[in-house]
């Protein structure tokens, strides 16, 4: 059954800039991420320091603009010390979140000297699980001030001369979570927390902090975690982070299509708790949000941390996406976007092999799976300033959601080309949507391209790499101002619009 739908693309209803800082990703040293992942040497498109050529091309094309590293669980029980410094005297250690075996072969500088090449940010995070103010302060100093102390000419001594430019930094990661090394109350690690942000900002006011948020919105201190860790943090921090992974695994496809309803009410949940706690403190702050993973992760499937076996590098949650999870993360980046006034960093989780984009195999190739390619799309042509984007379309009823609408959507306008991008996607999978879209009259369209299919489980395999990628749309109408747009069942869609030539 045809549904149909409409919005209006007005570039005068306009939400805020396009922060590039919302197309990042995520090191962890979990599974094969960092090792066979991004770094191997010995590989035959591996580099001099190790790093696969490959992967790096793929992470150009990918578009993604900031890195977190080095986790995760796994930051929260490590010793950064141990992975610096002549790869021959670095200790092995064991990772307690994965149950891992680590070399320390990959760390800090590794890290940097991966960024450089991949173009990208550094975000880093700091071990607040099993470690404090005193250890934070020596690796920040170690990284990022310029020479004659302790710990900078340490770093000199290991052949990093300059300072690494790290603008970014974690206050711990899920410590809300009993999984977590180092696990707290609200209270304790708000205290923590508060403490390491006064101290690194005496040590450099320009960084910026992100505080820990709930690591997902059905944790049970959801909410109330925030509003006590921002009464000791409010003024001390930029960011408060958030954490969301959708699981399709109990076939619940409506509502699997519809997840970025709970996105969209963790974003205006914790944006409203941090005015909350503002308006106690009589602040005039507003805090941003940082959204630091996020993903489809078949977390069902994992039995779970206590069930693995002590390992070096064992390939973990090495998930494969198909359509369908690929039109979910699209809703999910077009869910970034209409919160651009307030999400001010997200990261996918995690970049390669471990519930990734792009997957490796070790002395084998690298390949994009579907998630790779509405990630790929909305970071090269999410530009300029996200629009005000309001469709009205049917309700579709969902077992975890409620009802939501079936056409989600967002657009984004360059003042200064005056092009407009539409993103959408149909959750609707009995049929096609006829999307009706009033846009500026002199507005044609260039480029239209979608994500769907008939077979909505295909997936991309290293046999077969390229069995679903964007292809372009057929259905699209263009007449005085308005564009009708066919968006086929559960399907992603992108259309770019630009000034019509001159005849
Ligand atoms: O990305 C996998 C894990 O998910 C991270 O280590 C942790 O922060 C989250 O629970």
């Amino acid at each position: 059954m045809t549904i149909r739908a409409r919005l209006t693309l007005d570039p005068d209803f306009r939400i805020a800039p396009v922060e590039p800082r919302l197309f990042g990703s995520f090191v962890e040293h979990m599974g094969r991420c960092v090792y066979s992942g991004i770094f191997e040497p010995g590989h035959p498109d591996a580099d001099a320091d190790g790093f696969r050529t490959d992967v790096l091309e793929l992470v150009r094309e990918l578009g993604v603009t900031l890195v977190r590293y080095p986790g995760g669980n796994f930051v929260s029980n490590h010793r950064w010390e141990d992975a610096v410094g002549p790869v021959e005297q670095r200790p092995t250690t064991l990772d307690l979140a994965w149950r891992s075996v680590e070399d320390n072969r990959f760390g800090l500088n590794e890290f940097m000297a991966w960024t450089a090449k991949a173009r990208v940010e550094p975000m880093m995070a700091l071990n607040l699980g099993t470690r404090g103010v005193a250890e934070a302060l020596q690796l920040v100093e170690y990284a990022t001030y310029p020479a004659g102390t302790r710990w900078s000419e340490l770093r000199r001594s290991h052949g990093v001369d300059k300072p690494h430019d790290i603008r970014l930094w974690c206050l711990g990661n899920e410590l809300d979570g009993p999984w977590q090394m180092g696990h707290k109350t609200a209270r304790e690690y708000g205290r923590l927390a508060a403490e390491t942000a006064r101290a690194l900002k005496r040590l450099d006011p320009a960084l910026s902090l992100v505080a820990c948020g709930s690591s997902n919105s059905s944790i049970e201190t959801f909410g109330g975690w925030e509003a006590e860790v921002l009464e000791e943090t409010y003024d001390l921090v930029d960011y408060i982070s958030l954490h969301a992974y959708y699981d399709p695994s109990d076939g619940d496809t409506d509502s699997f299509l519809a997840s970025a309803a709970d996105m969209e009410h963790m974003i205006r949940s914790i944006a409203a708790t941090a005015d909350h706690v503002a308006a106690k403190l009589r602040s005039r702050k507003r805090l941003k949000l940082s959204f630091d993973e996020w993903n489809v992760w078949y977390q069902s499937r994992f039995g779970g941390e206590s069930t693995l076996e002590w390992a070096k590098h064992p390939r973990l949650i090495e998930d494969r996406y198909d359509v369908t999870d690929a039109v979910v993360v699209g809703s999910l980046l077009i869910t970034l976007l209409r919160n651009a006034d307030r999400v001010g960093v997200a990261c996918q989780a995690q970049l390669a092999n471990v519930i990734a984009p792009i997957m490796t195999e070790p002395g084998g190739p690298a390949w994009r799976q579907s998630i790779f390619h509405p990630f790929a799309l909305t970071a090269r042509h999410a530009r300029g300033e996200v629009l005000r984007v309001e469709p009205d379309s049917p309700g579709i009823a969902t077992e975890k959601y409620g009802e939501v609408p079936s056409v989600w959507a967002t657009a984004t306008h360059d003042p200064a080309t005056g092009a407009l991008t539409l993103f959408a996607v149909n959750r609707h999978r009995d049929g096609p949507c006829e999307l009706e879209v009033k846009l500026p009259a002199h507005l044609a369209p260039v480029e239209h391209l979608e994500l769907a299919d008939a077979d909505p489980s295909a997936a991309n395999t290293a046999a077969e790499p390229h069995r679903v990628v964007p292809r372009p749309g057929t259905g699209l109408w263009c007449e005085d101002g308005t564009a009708t747009l066919a968006l086929p069942p559960a399907s992603w869609t992108m259309v770019r619009f630009a000034a019509a030539a001159k005849e």
